[in-house]
C-alpha cells in the first residue's frame, strides 16, 4: 500500500496524549504517511517534557517525516493539512478549578459537564476561534480534527462563529471507547462493530448494535450490562472515579428505555450521590496528573540522551489515538468509513432543534462527514435534549455577547444547577477564576 503522505499538526502539543497518539502514528504509518509534523504549543516548556521521547520516536520509525517544533501560530498553521487539535486552555491548574469550585456549592464537578464544562467552554471557544481564524487565514482546505473539550459546547461555538466551514470536524472518543468496551464484553473484534447512536456530544444514547455482516448484538450486550454491570475494555488501568463511572450505566438503564447510556450521562441523572462521593481535595484532575499522566512523564523521562529505541516503550493509544488516526486516514483517502461524530442537526433528528449540533453515526470521505438520518425521538430525550442544547447555545451567546445574564440563563438551565441562587453563586466564583480568559457584565 502506497499513499500519499500527509502535512500535520499538533495543536496543544504539550499534552500528555501526545506521545500515544505519535506512537500510534508511527505503529500505522503505512495507513496514514506522514511527510511533516508540526508540534505546536503556545507553552513549549510543557512540550520540553515528551520532546525526546516523540522525536526519537520519529527518527526511529519515521525518518522521512520533517519534523518542527514551534509556539508561533503562523508556523503552526501556514502550511498544514490536517490540525489535530487537542489544546487544553488553561491546563490541569483551570481543569482542577472547573471541578472543585462547582462542589465548593454542592454541584457536580467536571470538567465537561455543569459548571466547570460551563467555565472551561468559555475558556476554549477563544484559543479555538482564534485557531480557525489563523489557519483559516492560509486555507480553506486545511481540516481541523477537533478533540478540544468540552467539544459539545466547542462544536456549537464553531458552528456559530464559521458557519458551513464542513472542514471543521467535531470529535470526541467516548463513544469509539464504549464500543472498544462492547467488544469486549462480547468477545468480538471492535474493528466490525458498528452502532447506531443519536445525541449531543457527551449526552447521548447507544440505540443499536451489530456488525460488518449485520450480526445484531443489542440484546446480548444489554442484557449483559443490566446483569452484571460495565467495565471498561482496559478495567485494570483505570482508576476509581472511572470505574464507578462506568459501573453507573447499568443505573442510568432505568430511566433510558431500551438505549444504553453513554456515561457522562451520569452527571445529570445521579447528581446527588456523585455529589456525595465527590471529594474537593481531590478530584479527577488530580488523579489524572497523579496516574494517566505521570507514566506518561515517567515513559518519556527514559528517551533523554538515547538514540535508539532499545528498552523504550512505544506507547499506542487505542482510542484517543486510532480514532484521530482514523478519522484523518479516512478523509484523506475518502474510505467512508464509520464514526460517531458531531455534525449540525439540520433535519437528521427531524423533530428535534436544526440549528444544534447533533452526535451521530455517520460516514466519513474527502467532503467530510455523511451524517445517517434518525427517526423522530421520543419526549423524553427531546425534552433533554432541547434542554442541553439551550444551554450549550447559551453560553456560546454568553462568550461572544460578554453576556452575565446568558450566561446566568446557561447555568440555570443546566440540568446539573437548575436553580437561579445556585447558577449566581457558582458563576459569580467561575468568573473571578476566570478573569484572564473570559469576561460576562
Ligand atoms: C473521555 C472523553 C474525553 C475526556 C476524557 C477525560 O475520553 O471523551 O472528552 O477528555 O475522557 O479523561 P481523563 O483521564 O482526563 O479524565
Ligand atoms: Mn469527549
Amino acid at each position: 500500500m502506497t499513499r500519499k503522505p500527509n502535512k500535520i499538526t499538533i495543536a496543544g502539543a504539550g499534552s500528555a496524549r501526545t506521545p500515544a497518539l505519535i506512537g500510534t502514528l508511527m505503529q500505522r504509518k503505512e495507513r496514514f504517511p506522514l511527510s511533516k509534523i508540526i508540534f505546536f504549543d503556545k507553552d513549549l516548556q510543557r512540550f520540553d517534557k515528551i520532546k525526546d521521547y516523540v522525536l526519537l520516536l520519529l527518527k526511529n520509525l519515521s525518518p522521512e517525516t520533517e519534523v518542527i517544533i514551534t509556539n508561533d501560530m503562523h508556523v503552526a498553521y501556514a502550511d498544514t493539512e490536517y490540525v489535530f487539535c487537542q489544546m487544553r486552555v488553561g491546563k490541569n491548574q483551570m481543569r482542577s478549578l472547573d471541578e472543585k469550585v462547582p462542589l465548593k456549592h454542592g454541584l457536580i464537578g467536571q470538567e465537561t459537564c455543569g459548571p466547570g464544562g460551563f467555565a472551561y467552554g468559555m475558556r476554549s471557544i477563544r484559543d479555538m476561534t482564534e485557531m480557525v481564524e489563523v489557519v483559516r487565514s492560509y486555507s480553506k482546505d486545511t481540516w481541523i480534527l477537533n478533540y478540544t473539550n468540552p467539544a459539545a459546547i466547542v462544536a456549537v461555538a464553531m458552528d456559530y462563529k464559521f458557519p458551513g466551514d464542513k472542514r471543521i470536524i467535531n470529535m470526541c472518543d467516548q463513544p469509539y471507547s464504549m464500543m472498544v468496551s462492547f467488544a469486549k464484553i462480547l468477545g468480538v473484534n471492535s474493528q466490525d462493530l458498528r452502532a447506531k447512536y443519536f445525541g449531543l456530544n457527551h449526552f447521548g444514547w447507544f440505540t443499536d448494535l451489530y456488525d460488518v455482516n449485520g450480526k445484531n448484538y443489542f440484546e446480548q450486550l444489554y442484557r449483559s450490562i443490566m446483569e452484571n454491570g460495565f467495565l471498561p475494555y482496559n478495567a485494570e488501568q483505570r482508576t476509581k472515579s472511572w470505574l464507578d463511572t462506568y459501573q453507573r450505566v447499568a443505573k442510568l438503564m432505568q430511566i433510558t428505555d431500551h438505549y444504553i447510556p453513554n456515561t457522562y450521562l451520569e452527571y445529570y441523572f445521579l447528581q446527588e450521590e456523585i455529589v456525595a462521593e465527590s471529594d474537593i481535595n481531590y478530584t479527577r484532575a488530580d488523579e489524572a496528573e497523579q496516574t494517566r499522566e505521570k507514566e506518561v512523564w515517567d515513559i518519556c523521562a527514559a528517551a533523554v540522551g538515547k538514540e535508539d529505541l532499545e528498552g523504550i516503550e512505544v506507547l499506542t493509544s487505542p482510542v484517543f489515538g486510532a480514532m484521530m488516526m482514523e478519522v484523518a486516514e479516512s478523509i484523506a483517502y475518502d474510505l467512508q468509513n464509520e464514526f460517531i461524530l458531531m455534525a449540525k442537526n439540520d433535519g437528521l433528528i427531524p423533530n428535534f432543534n436544526p440549528e444544534a449540533v447533533v452526535e451521530v453515526s455517520g460516514k466519513l470521505g474527502k467532503n467530510g462527514v455523511v451524517p445517517d438520518q434518525y427517526p423522530p425521538i421520543s419526549t423524553f430525550y427531546k425534552g433533554l435534549m432541547e434542554n442541553q442544547y439551550a444551554y450549550e447555545r447559551l453560553t456560546t451567546e454568553a462568550y461572544f455577547e460578554k453576556s452575565y445574564s446568558k450566561a446566568l440563563q446557561a447555568l440555570t438551565l443546566n440540568r446539573t444547577v437548575n436553580t437561579l441562587k445556585k447558577a449566581e453563586a457558582v458563576l459569580n466564583d467561575l468568573r473571578e477564576c476566570n478573569k484572564e480568559y473570559w469576561e460576562v457584565e
